[in-house]
């Protein structure tokens, strides 16, 4: 197997074991109860068990390899960080958003529900985030519990996920450029992979100094990883990636693609990932998962 096959399986694998353990826990923490909330936990369970690639915990463990972090303090904030996302695909669903009917392969929780159902799902898995790293059994530490609340906190809201959704819908309206288009991504997508990396070194009580390479790294894998989604929306197979594509242009959005093309979008999504990969030079090898999900990031077809 060559160089870049090595690195797609040893992505393949570790993502399944993730995406099992994230399943099984989600299973676990959201059991239906036998009264009138029960439509709420089912769509809770609709949108977060089965499906997604489950990218974001499995940088929170790749990162927090560097540092010998324990696996269940690693396994515990990527749920939390998934949560988050998870929340912010069924609000970004809705039809008062991107309005789609397809997610994970599957109905969104609003076509498999109702809208109401849809948004109090979001709101509780929101919740739920918080509620996983307040818990001692993240981190017995409650200086670092604070850190990592308040460090996801920020990646979620106006200063980073919420913020760039905000952008996201006035680029229907307006005409931005290349500099706020990346801006934009850097909020919408780039806040939260952001924090998977950030989240490894707080966990491993990385003095700031320390923490500088990676967060070159997940700056330039965050702004790759939407040039990939922008490209699967153009090019991609609805089938692979389990939604609706080619809503972008459809919505008369500014993304790198409609700014840059096709050609240069994916060339600078390479460049992007070499970037990344050089910010990682003070590691050695283990830190080449991280190097392999930086390859995988562009090279996905879902
Ligand atoms: C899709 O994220 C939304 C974006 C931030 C671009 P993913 O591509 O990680 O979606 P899942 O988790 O695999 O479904
Ligand atoms: C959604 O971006 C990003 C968030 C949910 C924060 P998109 O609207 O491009 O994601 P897809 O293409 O629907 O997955
Ligand atoms: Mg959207
Ligand atoms: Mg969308
Ligand atoms: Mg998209």
């Amino acid at each position: 197997m060559d160089e870049a096959g090595a690195a797609a399986s040893l992505v393949a694998s570790r993502a399944a074991v993730v995406a099992d353990a994230i399943d099984h826990i989600f299973d676990d923490l959201l059991i239906v109860p036998d009264d009138p909330r029960r439509r709420l936990y089912e769509a809770m369970r609709h949108a977060a068990i089965g499906g997604g690639k489950r990218l974001r915990p499995l940088l929170v463990a790749a990162t927090c390899e560097l540092f010998n972090v324990s696996a269940e303090s690693a396994v515990r904030v990527g749920l939390a960080v998934e949560c988050i996302h998870v929340y912010s695909l069924v609000h970004d669903d809705l039809p008062a958003m991107d309005n789609d009917d397809v997610r994970r392969g599957k109905s969104t929780v609003h076509k498999a529900f109702d809208e109401a159902t849809a948004i109090l799902a979001g709101d509780c898995l929101h919740d739920l985030a918080f509620e996983i790293l307040v818990d001692e059994a993240t981190h017995g530490d409650p200086f670092v519990r604070c850190e990592l609340v308040r460090a996801l906190a920020i990646a979620s809201g106006p200063a980073g996920m919420a913020g760039g959704q905000m952008m996201d819908l006035e680029a229907e309206r307006a005409s931005f450029d290349l500099p706020t288009v990346t801006r934009l991504q850097q909020l919408k997508t780039g806040a939260l992979i952001s924090f998977c990396v950030e989240a490894g070194a707080i966990l491993g009580r990385v003095a700031p100094e320390g923490r500088r390479g990676l967060h070159g790294y997940a700056r330039d894998i965050g702004l790759a990883f939407q040039i990939a989604d922008d490209l699967l929306d153009v090019e991609g197979d609805a089938e692979l990636a389990g939604k609706t594509l080619g809503k972008d242009a459809a919505a008369g959005k500014e993304t790198f693609v409609s700014l840059l093309g096709v050609e240069r979008a994916r060339e600078q999504g390479r460049l992007l990932v070499e970037q990344a990969k050089a910010h990682l030079h003070g590691f050695g090898v283990e830190a080449d998962l991280l190097r392999a999900i930086a390859d995988y990031i562009v090279k996905r077809d879902r």
